[in-house]
């Protein structure tokens, strides 16, 4: 696997010549990989001839900086997971050159944004959407990969991509759970062994047949501290802190009507149904 550390570096093997007709698969992530990680990673491999994996922890979508400070780096067994999976790039970009313009040009999203966790983490989104246009605009791939834990982020950039004519295809992956439920996420490891006991309960709670505000208070009685429950797009989300750690997820909303596609939320959204 060869390690990339800039966007001139990146633009110089393509000027080389030598990603000319290949296909190029890209997954985003901020590291602390798993295999929610690695199942974005197979499919870019089984369907472009060249798979990027960047690693950057994006400290414009931190709205808490101890949330940042504490999030986790271990680079060396990254690297050695993307290798055994056989990735062919990681691209590791520092953050003074991502924000070499002090964080003066963002993206900023009017609606889907300001709900569920948008309404909990002002400015998160706008973090998220500013590096994702970054690293679309530099790697300049035909599809790239975004796991379903993180739903309401995928509409975001699947919408943002759509609306500024990017050329890359943004492509939602099934969520993978621990056996015991528990979404994985790079955030599990920060728990403590008794919270990720208590964890489990989060998803088990948000399939269940009952109406949010029920869920919320059989969270609290079970020790997790419920940020919200919400239903939108056909879906059920949630949040919840466990600890100091805030973890997400999302099911089909029970009765397990069929969910929206993201297309037809955008549609919606736009007037179009
Ligand atoms: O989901 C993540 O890991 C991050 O939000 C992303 C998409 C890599 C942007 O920093």
């Amino acid at each position: 696997m060869k390690i990339i550390k800039s966007a001139e570096k990146w633009k110089s093997l393509e000027a080389g010549g030598f990603l000319k007709n290949r296909t190029i698969g890209f997954v985003p992530t901020m590291g602390a990989l798993h295999e929610g990680h690695l199942s974005l990673v197979r499919r870019s491999k089984k369907e472009n001839a060249v798979t990027v994996v960047s690693i950057f922890v994006n400290p414009a979508q931190f709205n808490d900086k101890n949330d940042l400070k504490n999030y986790p780096r271990p680079l060396q067994e990254d690297i050695k997971m993307l290798e055994a999976e056989k990735t062919d790039f990681l691209f590791l970009p520092d953050s003074g050159r991502m924000y070499a313009d002090g964080y003066a040009y963002r993206v900023t999203e009017q609606d889907i944004s300001k709900t569920l966790c948008g309404a909990y983490r002002p400015g998160h989104f706008d973090g998220v959407l500013t590096a994702v246009m970054k690293l679309l605009n530099i790697i300049g791939a035909d599809r790239a990969y975004f796991g379903e834990k993180d739903y309401q982020q995928y509409l975001l950039i699947k919408g943002m991509a759509e609306a500024f004519f990017m050329n890359t295809k943004i492509i939602p992956c099934p969520i993978v759970r621990e056996a015991d439920g528990l979404a994985m996420s790079s955030r599990n490891r920060l728990l403590e062994p008794g919270e990720r006991k208590r964890a489990p309960l989060f998803p088990a709670l948000l399939a269940r047949r009952l109406p949010p505000e029920r869920i919320k208070k059989e969270l609290s009685a079970g020790g997790l501290r419920p940020e919200y429950v919400k239903e939108r797009w056909g879906r059920r989300f949630g949040a919840v802190k466990l600890g100091k750690v805030r973890l997400i997820d999302n099911v089909p909303a029970p009765p397990f009507k069929k969910s929206l596609s993201a297309d037809a939320v955008w549609r919606r959204r736009l007037g179009g149904i």
